[in-house]
């Protein structure tokens, strides 16, 4: 069903973009909360983000260069700072000097090999920070960066969703319900956790893709408010972690950034690129059953119906985001065991 955050009075840092797609010698042009901004580096590497429209005449900076570690705006050559403040204005008068004119700037903070936006006015969160998610150096990662047209609520509960994978993703990953699942679900200080068993591996479709073989698979989806889904598999000897974090552009459209890492030993090279192959073709079977979700409920209405034992992870999940946006806290915590076919 549909949800809107858009009237919503919230504080949160969001995913901008990925740190290497940011440099000294391009404007990096990106929307995100309906802001279009540009990102660029100054000279020592430290990242801005500036609206992306200039204070003269208007003309979007993202339609300029770098030089200096300014951006100069294409129109009429005048340079603005990290801050957003004009340094330079090539054609002057004999009497004037550098106009002081200031174009809106955002904060941003690189970290983990992201570039963080904060948006809202809340100070605690501002001083807290971005959360963080490392890459664990004994890992192998990749990042994959997808626009998907679907309020980001459908893209988080995807991932609280585990029998989608046995339709949604039938080919690859599960082919269908061959086994029961166990999940434990428990609310935290942050979102919630849930641990979901099942009773062999083998009849878990991907794990023939593995290069070794993966008994036991069990796996925790985390929700970390507002925007981030955390999910680590278990495939006997092999671990893959996946961060899902959803940055929305506006009511209609979500970025979403994902990193993946996988970590198999010996097998980690082999496993990483197995996974590399896999993900894009698993994310694009997502995206289509997302934006079909997404579209239905734009067009139709309505609300969620009949919801069974298997749908509670990712309805505990909405409610959790639902609570973030209306600034309810997360005061009795709840636990709950349930089981399902998968
Ligand atoms: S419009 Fe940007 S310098 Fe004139
Ligand atoms: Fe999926």
């Amino acid at each position: 069903m549909q949800y809107s955050i858009w009237d919503k009075d919230f504080s949160a840092w969001l995913i901008a973009a990925r740190s290497e797609q940011v440099t000294k010698k391009k404007v990096y042009k990106r929307k995100i909360m309906k802001k279009e901004i540009v990102l660029f580096r100054d000279n020592s590497g430290t990242v801005s983000a500036l609206k992306d429209q200039c204070p003269h005449k208007g003309l979007p900076l993202s339609q300029g260069k770098m030089r200096d570690g300014n951006v100069v705006c294409g129109y009429h050559g005048w340079s603005f700072n990290g801050s957003g403040s004009c340094v330079d204005a090539p054609c002057l008068g004999s009497k004037e000097s550098c106009p002081s004119a200031k174009v809106d700037s955002y904060t941003v903070k690189e970290q983990d090999g992201w570039i963080w936006y904060f948006h809202g006015d809340d100070k605690e969160v501002l001083a807290g920070g971005p959360p963080s998610f490392p890459k664990d150096k004994k890992w192998r990662w990749f990042e994959l960066e997808k626009e998907i047209k679907a309020q980001p609520h459908f893209i988080l509960e995807n991932s609280f969703d585990c029998t989608h994978a046995c339709f949604v993703h039938a080919q690859l990953f599960r082919n269908g319900p061959a086994q029961t699942a166990y999940a434990e679900l428990e609310e935290t200080d942050y979102g919630m956790r849930v641990e979901t068993r099942e009773d062999d591996g083998r009849k878990v479709r991907i794990t023939k893709y593995l290069p070794w073989k993966g008994k036991e698979v069990y796996h925790t989806d985390e929700y970390f408010q507002p925007f981030t889904a955390y999910v680590n598999y278990h495939f006997g000897i092999g671990k893959h972690r996946i961060i899902l974090t959803c940055s929305p552009e506006d009511e209609n459209t979500t970025r979403v950034f994902t990193r993946t890492g996988v970590q198999a030993g010996i097998f980690s090279s082999l496993a990483a690129l197995i996974l590399r192959v896999l993900t894009p073709i698993i994310i694009s079977e997502d995206v289509a059953a997302i934006q079909g979700q997404a579209h239905g409920y734009k067009t139709h209405g309505g609300r969620y119906g009949h919801m069974r034992d298997a749908d509670i992870p990712a309805i505990w999940m909405f409610s959790l985001y639902r609570r973030f946006f209306e600034n309810r806290k997360i005061e009795e915590k709840r636990t709950k065991k349930i089981t399902y076919k998968l």
